[in-house]
């Protein structure tokens, strides 16, 4: 399948969704947390990687959780039946029927929204799920303990079936606050004598806190072959592979005398005659912009003597391109391939020399790079 098979290409970019590598971390999640179902969470068009693709790969999760109702929609009107968690609720009262047309369960983290559906007359002949978010110390969704009895109690009379969810701060941090402890002893104090299943551990939580786990657990970025914290190494160990591939080709090559500089700002000076591979992919693909100079690019084997080789950037990343040092591979021509992220190279790295993290580039890959979803 490809969402990009009638689009005239000529620009050589292109990002390839591996599905089995989607199957794959499922199935290590499965062995990861064998008690809890799991919620793939898929916001933000499956974190970059398109629903289309989550939803070929992910078929055998438990659940979906996103944010859009609109996505939602799309799931089900693609022939998804199990069950859709919208992990921010509603955010106004007239998404009520639709959601329940949808068969979606809901996040409550406010009083408004605790209102709405108190006044809301179900005529489906289907409860609907309330994931009822405490606020255990993250402070940014959620009740605060002394709150969540009663909206727990509320929405129980108002006949709605209830789970009990809470969100970590530092799952992926060994000194942050609040630590995963201490927000385990608010949740597990809140919740004291409430009988309900319970939603806890997102992905850093899964590899490092399996005593957090929960009757749900909500996996996203682990989903996609990405560290939650950034370090690739993590993610290695555990034996997840990366779903996204960013491909595209060296599209001319400059031959540089020493001294020379290159591109916006000639940041970089060539150190002797170097010659320098021009590559399509550039800040408004969804390539960082602040990437340094020395993070890596992998260019094909093919055309490299010795095997593929890693070549590092060289210059400021511009809108439509960026550059690299081609002293290590003398064979690379107009045409070689490169990989921006993905197997060869780690998401995970490329933001790391970006000053960000793995998260925010996946999900930043740009409308305007076609994908193909294998
Ligand atoms: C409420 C909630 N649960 C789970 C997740 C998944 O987190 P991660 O991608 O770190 O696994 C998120 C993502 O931000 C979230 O907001």
């Amino acid at each position: 399948m490809s969402s990009s098979a009638n689009r005239l290409i000529n620009r050589p970019i292109l990002a390839t969704i591996h599905t089995d590598a989607f199957r794959h971390n499922l199935g290590r999640i499965r062995e990861l947390a064998p008690e809890s179902k799991i919620w793939s969470v898929v916001k933000a068009k499956a974190y970059g990687h398109t629903l289309a693709a989550a939803l070929n790969g992910l078929e055998s999760t438990d659940g979906f959780a996103l944010l859009d109702i609109a996505d939602a929609q799309w799931l089900r009107e693609h022939g998804w039946g199990g069950r859709i968690l919208l992990l921010e609720g509603l955010f106004s009262q007239q998404e009520l029927e639709l959601a329940c047309k949808l068969r979606c369960d809901l996040v409550v983290h406010s009083e408004q929204q605790v209102t709405w559906l108190e006044s809301f007359v179900n005529h489906s002949g289907h409860p609907i799920n309330i994931f009822l978010k405490l606020n255990s110390g993250m402070n940014r969704l959620g009740f605060r303990p002394e709150q969540y009895r009663t909206a727990f109690h509320r929405l129980h009379s108002a006949g709605y079936h209830l789970h009990h969810m809470t969100h970590f701060a530092n799952a992926d941090q060994v000194d942050g606050l609040p630590s995963v402890g201490e927000q385990m002893e608010c949740f597990d104090q809140a919740i004291e004598g409430l009988e309900a299943p319970t939603s806890l551990a997102n992905s850093a939580a899964i590899l490092w806190h399996r005593n957090a786990l929960g009757d749900w657990v909500r996996p996203g970025i682990m989903l996609y072959g990405v560290s939650p914290t950034g370090m690739h190494a993590d993610i290695v160990r555990s034996e997840f592979q990366a779903v996204m591939q960013l491909r595209s080709e060296i599209i001319d090559i400059q031959e540089l005398k020493k001294g020379d500089h290159i591109g916006y700002g000639g940041c970089y000076e060539a150190p002797e005659d170097m010659r320098i591979g021009v590559i399509a992919c550039g800040y408004a693909d969804g390539y960082p912009r602040h990437a340094e100079d020395g993070t890596p690019v992998w260019v094909d084997a093919a055309d490299v003597d010795g095997g593929s080789v890693i070549c590092p950037i060289v210059g400021r990343v511009s809108m439509d391109m960026l550059t690299i040092d081609l002293r290590e591979a003398p064979k690379a021509k107009i045409g070689s391939v490169v990989e921006l992220w993905g197997n060869e190279v780690p998401v995970d790295d490329v933001a790391q020399m970006s000053g960000t993290i793995g998260y925010e580039l996946i999900c930043a890959l740009a409308q305007r790079v076609p994908v193909i979803i294998k």
